[in-house]
């Protein structure tokens, strides 16, 4: 089996009810932190480790998902007209050339591990990415895809992205329990769904990076509805430790859960206090609030 990664499937089918009413008729993959959608985040992040075909998993109101990655014959010929070149450049080099998106309709929300097997016929026999998008990984190195691409190159079988959180939230994930390989690298022992934080084997948690073997779509076909009522990709996981190795990766950088408003506010405000743009004047205005204290008092 081959050990390049080269298609990345990003699963958008999602309802995203944390993020109502804003998500209603706009995916939540779309919405933007600073002036880039998330799911653009998460494109740029696959394009820098190496991936060319682009695989988004996508229902009927996800449109704008697949518009965003469209050439916009107007727009550009407007900005060209108007001679804002720069602006021309950016919307133009969403998808770099020679990277190709390709998209695939989940019909019914029927969760995460359904949706990565819908993508079956387009990702066919070889190691393929899986990115969510609203985990959005700031990486001050090459990003987190591309250390686990890397980390592929060398021990294959399958990674996962895992990091530490408080035992508080183990419920929220699915949680991993494994033997340390090597600093980053770890064997994954056992992984089970969203358990509560007594019965969690440790407070290591799957997040939104996978690097799967072909493999998980055969387990995927037989796994039945898990928690939640949904078709769990961690079940098809669990039954893959079963026939082949399946790693940890602990990335570097750091995760905003954007799929949650606090996540998501978090990673606007520390994005903005990056953003060249907008930086110095995002700082000044935050510095300026002494005042937050007082509001926050009020408002109580
Ligand atoms: P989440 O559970 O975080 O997203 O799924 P959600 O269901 O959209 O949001 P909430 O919980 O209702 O607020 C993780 C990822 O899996 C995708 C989502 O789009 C998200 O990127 N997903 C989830 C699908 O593509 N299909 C599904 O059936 C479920």
């Amino acid at each position: 089996m081959t050990r390049e990664v080269k298609k990345a499937v990003f699963p958008v089918a999602g309802l995203g009810t944390r993020f109502l009413p804003a998500t209603k008729a706009n995916p939540k993959e779309m919405l933007p932190v600073v002036d880039k959608p998330l799911i653009q985040y998460a494109v740029e992040e696959a394009v820098a480790a190496g991936i060319e075909e682009l695989i988004f998993v996508t229902s009927s109101s996800k449109r704008a998902i697949e518009d965003h990655f469209d050439k916009n014959y107007e727009l550009e010929s407007r900005l060209e007209l108007d001679g804002k070149y720069e602006l021309l450049k950016t919307v133009q080099d969403i998808v770099p050339r020679g990277v190709v998106c390709l998209y695939v309709r989940q019909p019914e929300a029927l969760g995460l591990g359904h949706a990565v097997l819908c993508a079956k016929p387009l990702v066919g026999r070889e190691p393929f990415a899986v990115i969510l998008a609203d985990d959005l990984i700031k990486s001050d190195g090459a990003g987190c895809l591309s250390e686990m691409v890397k980390a592929f190159s060398y021990h294959g079988g399958s990674i996962l992205g895992v990091e530490e959180i408080p035992v508080s939230e183990t419920d929220k994930y699915g949680i991993v329990s494994t033997t340390l390989l090597d600093e980053r690298i770890s064997r994954i022992d056992a992984i089970v769904e969203k358990p509560k934080p007594d019965k969690a084997p440790s407070n290591l948690a799957v997040v939104g990076r996978y690097i799967l073997s072909p493999v998980l779509f055969e387990l995927l076909e037989k796994v039945e509805t898990g928690a939640g009522g949904e078709i769990q990709l961690t079940d098809a996981i669990a039954e893959l430790l079963e026939h082949e190795q399946v790693l940890s990766y602990r990335f570097t950088g750091k995760r905003y859960d954007c799929g949650s408003k606090l996540g998501y506010l978090q990673a606007t405000v520390e994005f903005a206090l990056e953003h060249p743009e907008l930086r110095d004047a995002f700082r000044e205005y935050l510095q300026a609030i002494p005042d937050a204290d007082i509001l926050l008092t009020r408002q109580q």
